[in-house]
């Protein structure tokens, strides 16, 4: 996470808002910003760095590195090969994946597909976002969820670990619920749009609401019934750290209790597909998870795009 902390009081010094208005419609009291000289690509290299040295692995060894992203550093280069140059070695497969808030559990999923085929032997699945270098700080309807920050996972083959259980991808086209609509070929960049703020967030608040809660729940359902278990033997669900309330109220549909849900936007607020990994590092530092469980990783965000991954951890 990057090291600037900022608060819902900060914000309101910006737009017209308050730290109450936020804390009861998200659940966020804070989050972090990276400093303007600090990329997309440093973070996801500094959340690379620390699980290949969790895992024992050296740099070198990954052949393939996926990077999730809604705010790459650049359209090309991919994020992927700055952080292959930064951890000094060549040679990988490297790609960005762009489906926003559910990037990272995409990527999880093809990741989890390359090592099991035997494609790859080593892939690297980060989330990483500077989401403040996109965030329309004139909208204070937007502007108070996004924040900065990565996360990072090891795939390797193995018969005695954990392994996916189940994925599943979805998406729907949705451009007025969530969406940057300039800086690409269809509006490319000039004066106007740089005026008009087109290159930043533009976000439909109420309706991506509703559609998040149906489909996390719908999410929740469909993975256990494919992982042919029940919500009961759901140890830990990791969902993308959106709101709180549409993360409670979907988990109450799916028969969920709050104690198993992993949270920590009151702290970090939304960093879209840094989301969930984010989040996954520290139910597993802090020893929440534990081998053995069944973990729900699920995504929602940008596109509509949505998508699970169901952990034997
Ligand atoms: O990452 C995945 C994609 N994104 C999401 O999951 C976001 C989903 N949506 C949400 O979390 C919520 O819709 C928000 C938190 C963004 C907004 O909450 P809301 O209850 O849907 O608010 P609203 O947009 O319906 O606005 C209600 C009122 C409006 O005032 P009036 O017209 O009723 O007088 C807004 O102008 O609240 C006002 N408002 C604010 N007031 C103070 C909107 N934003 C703010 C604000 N501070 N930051």
């Amino acid at each position: 996470m990057p090291q600037r902390v900022v608060t819902n009081d900060d914000l309101s010094k910006i737009v017209d808002t308050s730290d109450e208005w936020i804390y009861s419609r998200t659940g966020i009291r804070e989050r972090r910003f990276a400093r303007d000289d600090e990329y997309t690509s440093d973070m996801a290299l500094a959340a690379a760095r620390l699980a290949l040295s969790r895992a024992e692995i050296k740099p070198s060894e990954v052949d393939y590195f996926i990077v999730a992203t809604a705010s790459p550093d650049n359209t090309f280069p991919n994020t992927a090969c700055w952080v292959q140059k930064g951890l000094g070695c060549e040679g990988a497969a490297c790609i960005d994946i762009s489906t926003a808030c559910s990037g990272f559990v995409y990527g999880l999923q093809q990741g989890a597909a390359l090592v099991n085929s035997g494609e790859s032997q080593i892939c690297v699945v980060i989330g990483a976002e500077k989401l403040s270098a996109i965030t329309n700080f004139k909208d204070r309807g937007s502007c108070i969820l996004f924040a900065d920050g990565a996360g990072a996972v090891v795939l390797r083959r193995s018969l005695d670990k954990g392994r996916i259980v189940c994925s599943r991808m979805g998406s729907a086209f949705d451009f007025d619920a969530l969406a940057v609509p300039a800086g690409g070929c269809r509006m490319p960049a000039s004066y106007q749009t740089v005026d008009e703020g087109a290159h930043k967030i533009a976000m439909k608040g109420r309706a991506t609401y509703q559609t998040a809660v149906r489909k996390f729940a719908e999410m929740a359902m469909e993975a256990c019934k494919r992982g042919n278990i029940t919500p009961d033997q759901l140890s830990w669900v990791v969902p993308h750290q959106a709101n709180e309330h549409i993360i409670v109220s979907a988990m109450e549909r799916a028969n969920v209790p709050k104690e198993k849900i992993v949270m920590n936007l009151e702290r970090y607020g939304n960093t879209s597909s840094a989301s969930i990994p984010i989040a996954l590092d520290e139910a597993v530092s802090d020893g929440r998870i534990q081998r053995g469980q069944y973990v729900l990783l699920m995504g929602f965000g940008g596109g509509l795009s949505w998508g699970y991954n169901l952990i034997k951890w």
